[in-house]
C-alpha cells in the first residue's frame, strides 16, 4: 500500500540516453560503473517513456547524458517530446554537434541548450575535459545557439583547478549571447567524489568566488542570469536536493531504470524500477525508491524536529550517503549536523594539499 498521499506530479524528466561521452571530465556526476552501449535503450524505448512521461504530466524533458548527441535518434526524440506539450532541453559538452545537426535539433522544436565549459582558455579547458579542441568548438556551437532561435545556458563547472578564471568565464558567457550562466561548484558525487582532493578549493578561493559572482550578477541584470551553485562543504545549509526526493524530479538511466535523482543507485538497499516493465505512474507513486525518502517520516533527528524539515527535505540523501555513512541522516553540510565541523575540517585540509592529478572519466 502507499504510506504517503498521492504526489503531484513531476515537474522534469531527465532522460540520461546513454553513459558514452567523447569527454573525460574528473568531476562527472555520472556513477563510477558506466552503462555500456549494449546495455542501452532504443528509440522506442524513449518515444513510449516520452509519451508516458507527458501523460503523467511532466513539462520539461531534459535530454542528457554522458554524450546525448551521440544517439542517432535525438531529434526523433525530441519531436517526440514538443508534440506532446513538453519543453526540451539539451544538456551537451557540444563538441559533437556542427550547424547542420544543430539546426535538425532546433527543427525539431528544441527550446534550449545547455553547454558545460571547463574554463576560459583552450589549454585549461582542454586539460580538464581531457579533449584536444574541445573548448574552440563548444564556442563555434554556442555562437550558433541563439541564431537558430534557442535559448544558450553556460554552464561552468568551478574548482580548484579553474577557480581563478572565474571573471573570464563570465564574460565569456557574456560575449557567447548566454541568457543563462550556471556557475556551479563540483558537487562530490560519482567521479568527483574520487577525485575530491584535486578539485576542492580552499575556503579563501570559496569566497573571492562568492564575491566575484555577487558583484557580476548585480552589474549583468537584465542582460545575463548568473546562477550560482555553492560548494557544498563549506555551506551552512545544504541544498534542496532534486527539489525533495520524489517530489519534482525523475530520473532514467540509459538502461530504463527510474530513479528519484542521478546518483541514487549509490545508495544500498534501494530497488529500482524498469521504465516499460511498470507504468511510469506507478513507479513515481509507489516505486519503492521513490517512496523510501519521500516527505518527512523517515527523518532522524535533528531533521525530524527542524522547522525546515519541508524547506530542504533534509538535504542530500547521496551526500548524507557518502560523508556520514547514512542515507537517513542529516546531510553533514547543515550545521545543526553532529558532523559538519568534521565535514569542514576535511574540506579545508584536502584543499590545501598539492594534488593537481585527476583520474578521469573512463568507460
Ligand atoms: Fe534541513 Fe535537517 Fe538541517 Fe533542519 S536539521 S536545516 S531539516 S538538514
Ligand atoms: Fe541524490 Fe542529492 S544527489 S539526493
Amino acid at each position: 500500500m502507499n504510506a504517503h498521499p498521492r504526489p503531484a506530479p513531476p515537474l522534469a524528466l531527465m532522460a540520461e540516453l546513454t553513459h558514452r561521452c567523447p569527454l573525460q571530465c574528473p568531476y562527472c556526476s555520472n556513477p563510477l560503473e558506466l552503462l555500456k552501449v549494449a546495455q542501452e535503450r532504443d528509440t522506442q524505448f524513449w518515444l513510449d517513456l516520452i509519451a508516458e512521461a507527458a501523460n503523467l504530466g511532466v513539462l520539461q524533458i531534459h535530454f542528457s547524458g554522458g554524450e546525448p548527441t551521440l544517439r542517432p535518434d535525438l531529434a526523433a526524440l525530441i519531436a517526440h517530446a514538443t508534440a506532446r506539450g513538453m519543453y526540451a532541453n539539451l544538456i551537451t559538452s557540444a563538441v559533437l554537434l556542427n550547424e547542420d545537426k544543430l539546426q535538425a535539433l532546433a527543427d525539431a522544436g528544441l527550446g534550449h541548450v545547455q553547454i558545460s565549459i571547463q574554463g576560459a582558455d583552450p589549454a585549461t579547458a582542454d586539460r580538464i575535459g581531457n579533449y584536444k579542441n574541445g573548448h574552440a568548438k563548444k564556442l563555434e556551437i554556442a555562437r550558433l545557439v541563439p541564431k537558430l532561435g534557442m535559448s544558450l545556458t553556460i554552464n561552468a563547472v568551478v574548482h580548484r583547478q579553474n577557480l581563478d578564471q572565474l571573471p573570464a568565464m563570465i564574460d565569456l558567457a557574456e560575449s557567447l549571447n548566454a541568457d543563462r550562466l550556471e556557475v556551479a561548484h563540483v558537487q562530490y558525487h560519482g567521479w568527483a567524489l574520487r577525485n575530491r582532493a584535486a578539485l576542492i578549493p580552499t575556503r579563501e578561493a570559496f569566497e573571492a568566488a562568492d564575491a566575484i559572482v555577487a558583484e557580476r550578477r548585480a552589474a549583468l541584470r537584465g542582460k545575463m542570469v548568473i546562477d550560482y551553485v555553492v560548494p557544498d562543504y563549506y555551506a551552512a545549509k545544504p541544498k534542496t536536493c532534486m527539489g525533495g526526493w520524489g517530489q519534482k524530479l525523475l530520473n532514467v538511466t540509459p538502461d530504463g531504470r527510474v530513479l528519484p535523482c542521478h546518483a541514487a543507485d549509490s545508495i544500498p538497499g534501494l530497488e529500482f524500477e524498469r521504465a516499460g516493465v511498470l507504468p511510469l505512474q506507478e513507479i513515481w507513486e509507489q516505486g519503492s525508491a521513490f517512496e523510501k525518502f519521500r516527505g518527512t517520516g523517515w527523518m532522524q533527528e535533528p531533521c525530524a524536529s527542524c522547522a525546515l524539515k519541508e524547506a530542504d527535505w533534509g538535504g542530500c540523501r547521496c551526500q548524507a550517503l557518502s560523508l556520514a555513512g547514512n542515507a537517513a541522516a542529516t546531510d553533514p553540510v547543515c550545521h545543526l549536523s553532529p558532523l559538519h565541523g568534521e565535514i569542514q575540517r576535511l574540506a579545508e585540509s584536502e584543499s590545501r594539499a598539492d594534488h593537481r592529478e585527476f583520474i578521469y572519466r573512463r568507460l
